[in-house]
């Protein structure tokens, strides 16, 4: 039986369609919906030009879990993975999927996590921090913002004239080949 995995964003869902098409022909791995706190964001789009059912559920119904969970489990969903979902996850879904939310950063953890840290943001702070380099981490999600045990980092350098926009670039690149291979790894060792 492959494993059904539910992709979880709330932007413009890159990562959400790239593994989609990775995972269209695996027998191993199933992507059987698409959540998202954000109906008008692109990710909804993709999901639809993808044929994949999307899922879209307020602040509070994330909270309270149940409703959510009733929909995650009808779908069978064995995995979640955040590709740009920017709301806190309650303890209870945590519980309820132990050691199988992973979630991807945009920068090497433990630097630049935590809250207030995403997209553009973490760029941003990078550049101005004179760092030599930066990358993605996959890792695992638990209680804590951005601390769960990391699967999978990757690194790029930061040149000297470096802009918000090509990191920002760099690490596309890194996230659209490193993602659906960590989340492959993950999968086989379930
Ligand atoms: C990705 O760069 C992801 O690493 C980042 O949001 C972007 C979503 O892009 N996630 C975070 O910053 C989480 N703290 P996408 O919607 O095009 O996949």
């Amino acid at each position: 039986m492959p494993k059904k995995i539910a992709i979880f964003g709330s932007g413009s869902g890159s990562n959400a369609e790239n593994i989609c098409t990775y995972f269209a022909q695996s027998p191993d791995i199933d992507v059987v919906l698409i959540c998202t706190n954000k109906r008008d964001a692109l990710i909804v789009k993709r999901a639809k030009k993808l044929n994949i059912p999307t899922y879209v559920f307020t602040k509070n119904e994330l909270n309270n879990f149940a409703n959510l969970h009733k929909k995650l489990k009808v779908r069978g969903v064995d995995v979640v993975i955040l590709a740009g979902f920017l709301l806190k996850l309650p303890p209870k879904m945590i519980d309820s999927y132990p050691n199988r939310i992973i979630n991807i950063h945009p920068s090497l953890l433990p630097k630049y996590g935590g809250k207030g840290m995403y997209g553009d943001n973490i760029h941003k702070a990078v550049i101005k921090n004179k760092e030599t380099e930066s990358g993605i981490s996959i890792h695992l999600v638990n209680q804590n913002y951005d601390e769960g045990k990391i699967i999978l980092q990757e690194k790029c350098s930061i040149s000297f004239n470096e802009s918000t926009e090509t990191l920002t670039q760099k690490i596309h690149k890194l996230e659209q080949n490193y993602f659906p291979l960590a989340i492959e790894k993950m999968i086989k060792n379930l």
